[in-house]
């Protein structure tokens, strides 16, 4: 039986009319078959055409974020791969945790439509309705010491920033050390949740909240998010005006990540990303206000070194690191 996840991967990858004779031959199953998946399908929003003598067409797929459609796009050899979808769950950060201590692998994701009890950073809150959002967390069981752990969060940064710009075209930014901005608005944030064990990493959880199409079907748009965070919250939809695949940004972000992980596995710094993170890293030659407790300052940003600090050129022209597992920046006149 071919399952809904080859078929459309087929129909995606061809795109262009293929014949129920060729579909019943790859894989191996009746036209009756095929009719049958092609009708769920279609039941669930996905506008297949099909012509007599020609056969099927894949003109258009909703933005439906579910097991197959996720599993269906994605190019890579450990991300994703062990997936685990949630209609509904309180956080994606802890449902990879619990598939972690009963040894799910390096690489197993956790996707959910919407999520009740959505974790943010520094112990706030994380919103993510249904039917809009991305919620994703990431299990990856690296050997490294946990020091560098934070690095991992930078470059799941740059892969959503750039996966951000592929899939939209959006001049996607990074404010570091972890939220991704488009035109000024945070449409993304990552929250690095690590569990050691002595002094050495057992495993770490990243989860990537986007917002994505918030915003659709609302006539009043000031009204997509709610009063605390209207300033400086912002959604793909709201900035490109177009509705966003969010199946095709999970895959796309694994994609890059994976990617990146490898690279920075073997080398154990940042020097092979350097240009790249600076490149639309949202604070480069801006004034940041740094908000570290004990001795807050300002600056100029000027990029991130290979360990992943932030290098802050204060008045008199001295250079500091700033460390990102500590600290965060503000912009000298808003958030960013
Ligand atoms: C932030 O405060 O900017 C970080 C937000 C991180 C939210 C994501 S959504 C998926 C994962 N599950 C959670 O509970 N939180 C993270």
């Amino acid at each position: 039986m071919a399952t809904k996840t080859e078929l459309l991967r087929f129909l995606r990858e061809r795109n262009e009319y293929v014949s129920g004779q060729e579909l019943c031959e790859f894989f191996q199953v009746s036209r009756t078959a095929i009719w049958k998946v092609m009708k769920q399908l279609k039941d669930e929003g996905y506008r297949i055409d099909s012509v007599q003598n020609k056969g099927y067409f894949l003109m258009e797929c909703p933005d439906v974020l579910d097991f197959h459609e996720i599993e269906s796009r994605l190019s890579t050899k450990w991300a994703g791969r062990e997936l685990y979808y949630y209609k509904e769950t309180t956080s994606t950060n802890i449902m990879i945790k619990e598939k972690a201590e009963n040894g799910a692998s390096h690489g197993a994701l956790a996707v959910a439509d919407k999520q009740t009890a959505g974790r943010g950073r520094r112990g706030r809150s994380w919103a993510s309705p249904s039917g809009t959002n991305i919620a994703m967390s990431l299990l990856c069981r690296p050997q490294i010491s946990p020091d560098k752990a934070s690095m991992l969060t930078l470059l799941m940064g740059l892969a959503a920033a750039e996966a951000v710009i592929k899939i939209t075209g959006l001049e996607a930014k990074i404010k570091w050390p972890n939220d991704i901005v488009v035109h000024g608005k945070k449409i993304c944030g990552i929250l690095t949740e690590l569990t050691l064990e002595m002094d050495f990493i057992r495993y770490l959880v990243i989860g990537i909240g986007y917002n994505v199409n918030n915003g659709y079907n609302l006539t009043d748009v000031s009204q997509t998010f709610p009063e605390e965070i209207r300033d400086v919250a912002g959604s793909l939809f709201l900035e490109s005006g177009k509705v966003v695949s969010r199946a095709e940004l999970v895959a796309e972000t694994l994609a890059i990540f994976e990617g990146l992980y490898d690279t920075f596995i073997r080398e154990e710094n940042l020097s092979f990303v350097l240009d790249r993170y600076n490149r639309i890293l949202a604070n480069m030659d801006t004034g940041v206000k740094v908000l570290d407790p004990q001795k807050p300052f300002t600056g100029t940003a000027r990029g991130i070194n290979a360990q992943g600090s932030l290098l802050v050129e204060k008045e008199d022209g001295q250079m500091e690191e700033v460390y990102s597992g500590e600290v965060s920046v503000r912009g000298l006149y808003g958030y960013v």
